[in-house]
């Protein structure tokens, strides 16, 4: 499979006009307070890499990672395997996803991660699949709502592959 049989859905100057909005959206709405980004790996990485530079504001980082997902079809079976490295009480925290399909990993996530206390936990999605969703989870900073197709590029993968494309697209023929 070739870069080729990728097709644009959403183009890097899209991409990059939504991120600008978001990471001001997020500053104007907790003005003076440094905000802490949680980056769920591997699919949020170039996300937030661009997030975190749209955030006017004091801005940390940290990461964590889930195992949720085989092939294209989620699995409902969400899995630690790697905790975040840095308390997040009384912090103003922002979960940062690909996407949101089903909603199993995300409402997994937040249940844990509240029972750490931050001062604020919010949610920020590139992407969410409505027509998908089995689980409703809160997403207080949303870029795109996508039609139910499997997407690749921008730091999602499938098995692994496309996520150094720079725009998000659908892989042909699935
Ligand atoms: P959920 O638990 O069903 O909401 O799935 C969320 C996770 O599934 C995301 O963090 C992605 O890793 C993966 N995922 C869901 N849809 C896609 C897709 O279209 N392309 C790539 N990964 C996806």
């Amino acid at each position: 499979m070739t870069e080729a049989q990728v097709s644009t859905l959403i183009s890097a100057p899209e991409l990059a006009s939504k991120i600008r909005e978001l990471g001001a959206r997020i500053a104007a709405d907790h003005p003076g307070k440094p905000i802490h980004l949680l980056g769920v790996l591997k699919g949020s990485f170039i996300f937030m890499a661009d997030l975190a530079r749209a955030i006017p504001a004091e801005v940390s980082c940290d990461f964590l990672r889930v195992t949720s997902y085989k092939g294209t079809q989620s699995t409902g079976d969400v899995r630690f395997d790697m905790d975040l490295s840095e308390p997040i009480a009384g912090r103003i925290t922002v979960l940062v996803e690909d996407i949101v399909d089903t909603g199993t990993t995300m409402d997994s996530l937040l249940r844990v991660l509240r029972a750490r206390n931050p001062e604020k936990l919010l949610v920020c999605s590139l992407l969410q699949k409505p027509s998908r969703t089995k689980v409703k989870v809160p997403i207080d900073y949303l870029g795109f709502t996508i039609p139910d197709r499997f997407v690749v590029g921008y730091g999602l993968d499938y098995d692994g592959r496309f996520r150094n494309l720079p725009y998000v697209g659908v892989v042909e023929g699935m």
